[in-house]
């Protein structure tokens, strides 16, 4: 008995490294949905969307030289894991009057992958 749940808690942290690098890889496909507004990488400049370089942890509405909605300046958010996850589920439920116009995924894993691509990105565009 012990030897079997043994066995399962050691599968478990074998399986947990791969599994995130292919989070992100999944990530980074349906981050095709964003491009059309969004940059990101080390030539990501602001574009309909601001650039998205770190912005895992980075304050709502902060990336320089971009002119951002008045609701979304004003939200006090900080774009953490939990944060951005309600984000991705509708920006507008998030933010009222926000101008980023994205139906949102139905899928918590499409988000969880999508967070997981964004995270690997530093400020300068460079990967972690
Ligand atoms: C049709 C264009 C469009 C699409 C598609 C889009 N966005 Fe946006 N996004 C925007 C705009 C515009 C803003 C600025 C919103 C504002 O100022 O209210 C924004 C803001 C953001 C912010 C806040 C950034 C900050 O600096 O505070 C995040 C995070 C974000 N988008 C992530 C995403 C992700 C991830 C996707 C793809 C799943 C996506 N967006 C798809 C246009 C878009």
């Amino acid at each position: 008995m012990m030897k079997s749940v043994l066995f399962g808690a050691l599968a478990l942290v074998a399986l947990a490294g791969p599994v995130y690098a292919q989070d992100a890889a999944a990530g980074e496909k349906l981050f095709m949905r964003c491009k059309a507004c969004h940059q990101i990488g080390p030539d990501a400049k602001n574009a309909i969307g601001p650039d998205l370089n770190g912005v895992v942890g980075r304050r709502a509405g902060t990336e320089e030289g971009y002119s951002y909605s008045a609701a979304l300046k004003d939200s006090g958010l900080t774009w953490d894991e939990a944060t951005l996850t309600k984000w991705l589920h509708g920006p507008k439920k998030l933010v009222a009057g926000t101008k980023m116009i994205f139906p949102g995924f139905q899928k918590d894993d499409d988000i969880k992958n999508v967070i997981a691509y964004l995270s690997q990105f530093n400020a300068d565009g460079s990967k972690k």
